[in-house]
């Protein structure tokens, strides 16, 4: 490989994000005078994602025909490859009727600042059976325990379409100044390190030694030049790790136990869908956008509860994405544990001959959680003693329920 694979859908990176600081006043001037509409916290995370140039080649919200296409096809109207709508919804529309530009306000800052400015294309109600069957097609259920089916059935009917004009990252910049990277500043980061192949391992969750090895297995095997670990630092649902607690667990493990300079730690803003096959395939089209070669994808990748099968976010890529549409490739990786046989973490499909199931070290995220809360410590095969103490810290401070 001679240079790093192009964005999606462009040559180069084509953000909505308005840099020049004298136009970006200029834009907040005008707002001022704009009809406003609060948006939900998922459009505020759009806007950040098409601003940071991970969502390229968008350039704002998809109306109600493109959602559809995008739920049913993985394509938009016009034939762009995509794996889930990227929308503006509402349920009260009546402060922007016949409102030609309008500015956005970002429900998750205090005093709900001005995120970004809109050209409003247009407005359309969806049916209750447009919404279901979007649901269905994207996260594979309309139920609505499911934590993003609530999140996009719960928030309105009206798609609010047109282009944006990002003005801000929202919180994401001013609480991860470390780790919120947008992915210009990641190809950045690659090229000025001369990686060419490079690995991406997208994580919700603290590393585990399981995780650890799934990166150090997939550098490996794909003969990478770096990894780029690439935690969310949006919004999750209840008892998932917070973004801080995450990424100071993250940095300590990389800081002890991987070679110098092999892989950068980094985050982006977006909230979790728990949309499993299509938010892998979707994660796979941000991770080309920000240089990437290839993209991890485990078990059970972005999924909750048991709405979907441990490897369907590996077939969704042999079954629905169609040669050519994307460049990266993904790492399909089997099941991970510590095997006390071996010794150290591998892939279940590689164990030894006679290898059984009891020989591995395996901890339910709801074990993890009882015994950090009950301040017992983690076995060493499973986490890492620096990392779990991290951990254990958090779950200490909590209060007890
Ligand atoms: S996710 O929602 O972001 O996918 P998580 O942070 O737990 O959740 O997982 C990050 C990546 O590691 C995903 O690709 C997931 O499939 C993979 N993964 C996590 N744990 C394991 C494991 N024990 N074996 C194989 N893959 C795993």
């Amino acid at each position: 490989m001679d240079q790093l694979v192009k964005p999606h859908g462009s040559d180069t990176l084509n953000p909505p994000f308005i840099a020049d600081e004298a136009k970006r006043a200029e834009l907040l001037k005008e707002a001022e005078g704009l009809p406003k509409l609060l948006v939900c916290s998922q459009a505020a995370a759009n806007a950040v994602m098409m601003g940071c140039g991970y969502f390229n080649p968008l350039q704002g919200y998809m109306n109600l025909a493109d959602s559809l296409s995008v739920a049913e096809n993985m394509k938009t109207t016009s034939g762009l490859f995509w794996p889930v709508p990227i929308v503006n919804v509402t349920a009260d529309v009546s402060g922007i009727k016949d409102a030609k530009r309008i500015a956005l306000l970002d429900p998750n800052v205090a005093g709900n600042p001005v995120i970004a400015i809109q050209d409003v294309e247009s407005i359309d109600e969806a049916t209750d059976e447009q919404m279901n069957s979007m649901a269905e097609q994207v996260y594979g259920t309309t139920d609505m325990e499911h934590p993003g089916v609530k999140n996009f059935m719960g928030v309105g009917k009206f798609f609010v379409a047109g282009p944006i004009q990002v003005l801000n990252y929202s919180y994401f910049e001013k609480e991860f100044p470390e780790t919120f990277r947008t992915a210009m500043q990641i190809r950045e980061t690659i090229e000025k390190n001369g990686w060419k192949k490079v690995v991406a391992f997208q994580t919700r969750n603290p590393m585990h030694r399981a995780h650890e090895a799934l990166v150090k297995i997939a550098m490996e095997r794909v003969e990478a030049d770096g990894a780029v670990i690439h935690m969310l630092l949006g919004k999750l649902k209840k008892g998932d790790i917070p973004a801080d607690v995450r990424d100071a667990a993250i940095r300590k493990m990389v800081e002890l136990y991987f070679e110098p300079n092999t892989a950068e730690i980094t985050g982006y803003g977006f909230d979790m869908l728990y949309a499993g096959p299509r938010e892998a395939v979707l994660h796979a089209v941000f991770r080309q956008n920000m240089g990437a070669s290839h993209l991890i994808v485990g078990r059970d990748h972005a999924g909750v509860g048991d709405y979907y099968g441990p490897f369907d976010a590996q077939e969704i890529f042999e079954k629905d994405v169609p040669a050519g549409a994307l460049e990266l490739q993904i790492f399909a990786a089997d099941h991970t544990a510590y095997s006390k046989v071996v010794r150290e973490v591998i892939m279940m499909r590689e164990a030894p001959e006679g290898h059984k199931k009891e020989d591995f070290v395996f901890l339910s995220g709801t074990k993890v959680r009882a015994m950090l809360s009950a301040g017992e410590d983690l076995p060493p095969e499973f986490a890492r003693p620096e990392v779990a103490k991290i951990l254990m810290d958090y779950y200490q401070s909590l209060p007890k329920e």
